[in-house]
C-alpha cells in the first residue's frame, strides 16, 4: 500500500448519521469526534506525514447558533482530551483558516495545544477551522497586495511559489489524497488551490461510521491510481534524464 504523504479529509455526514437515529445533530458531531481519534491514530501508525481535517468551514458559521457553539465546545474538549495522545504519538497540531473568528476559549486552547506539541515530528495534524478556500486566497492576495503597495514586492515577482508562501498552507505540501465521506461529490470550498493534482476518493460512508477499514480501502484505491501530472503514461515509465 502506497501511503500518501499528505492526506486531507472532508469529514461529512454527522448530521445525517444523527437524523437516521432520531438524535440531535450534535450527537452526530460527538460521534464524529470518535472517528477523528481513530483516524488520527491510524494515520500516525501508517506513517502519513500530514493529515488535514476539514472541521469547520467559513460557510458553517451560518448554521443555527446552538450547533455552532456546540461544535466549538467539542473542538475545545477534543483538544484538551487529545493532548496526551498527541504527545505519545509525536503529533504536532497546526491549523488553517480565519482563526481570529473563533471564540476566545477555542482559540486559546488551540494556541496552547499548538505550542505544547510544537516540537513533535512524527505527523502534523492540521485542522481546517473557519476555513474557506476562497477566503484563504483572498487573504493571501490582500497580503501580497499590501507588500506591493509598500514596495516590499514587485508584481513581477508573482509566481506559483510566491502565492503558495502567502496561503495558510505555506508550510505544507499539497495533499496527495483527498477523501470525502457521506456520498457528496463536491469540494465545498476546501483547499481549492492545493488540490490541483490531488487524487480524490469519495465514499458513501457517513463520517461517524468511517473507520480503519474504510481508511485502508481509500488508501488502497489511491495506491492504484497513476498520477500523471499532465505527462503521458509512457513518460512516467521512462523518465527523461
Ligand atoms: C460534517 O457533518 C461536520 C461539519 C460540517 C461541521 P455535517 O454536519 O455537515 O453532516 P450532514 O452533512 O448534515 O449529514
Ligand atoms: C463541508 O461540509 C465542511 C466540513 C466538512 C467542515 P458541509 O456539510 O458544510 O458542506 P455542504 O454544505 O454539504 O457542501
Ligand atoms: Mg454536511
Amino acid at each position: 500500500m502506497h501511503i500518501p504523504k499528505h492526506l486531507a479529509i472532508i469529514m461529512d455526514g454527522n448530521g445525517r448519521w444523527a437524523r437516521n437515529r432520531q438524535l440531535p445533530r450534535l450527537a452526530g458531531h460527538a460521534r464524529g469526534v470518535e472517528t477523528v481519534r481513530t483516524v488520527v491514530q491510524e494515520c500516525a501508525r501508517l506513517g502519513v506525514e500530514y493529515l488535514t481535517l476539514y472541521a469547520f468551514s467559513s460557510e458553517n458559521w451560518r448554521r443555527p447558533g446552538d450547533e455552532v457553539s456546540g461544535l466549538m465546545s467539542l473542538l475545545a474538549a477534543f483538544l484538551r482530551s487529545e493532548l496526551a495522545s498527541m504527545q505519545e504519538y509525536g503529533i504536532r497540531l497546526s491549523a488553517i483558516g480565519d482563526l481570529a473568528l473563533l471564540p476566545e476559549q477555542s482559540r486559546r486552547v488551540l494556541q496552547e495545544t499548538m505550542e505544547a506539541t510544537a516540537s513533535n515530528d512524527k505527523m502534523v495534524l492540521n485542522l481546517a477551522l473557519s476555513y474557506g478556500g476562497r477566503d484563504e486566497i483572498i487573504r493571501a492576495m490582500a497580503s501580497i497586495g499590501k507588500k506591493i503597495e509598500t514596495a516590499q514586492l514587485s508584481s513581477l515577482q508573482i509566481d506559483e511559489a510566491l502565492i503558495c508562501d502567502h496561503l495558510d498552507t505555506r508550510s505544507l505540501p499539497d495533499p496527495d489524497l483527498l477523501i470525502r465521506t457521506s456520498g457528496e461529490m463536491r469540494i465545498s470550498n476546501f483547499l481549492l488551490w492545493q488540490i490541483a493534482y490531488s487524487e480524490l476518493v469519495f465514499t458513501d460512508v457517513l463520517w461517524p461510521d468511517f473507520g480503519v477499514e474504510e481508511l485502508h480501502r481509500a488508501i488502497e484505491e489511491f495506491s492504484l491510481r497513476e498520477r500523471r501530472f499532465g505527462l503521458t503514461g509512457d513518460q512516467l515509465q521512462t523518465p527523461e534524464t
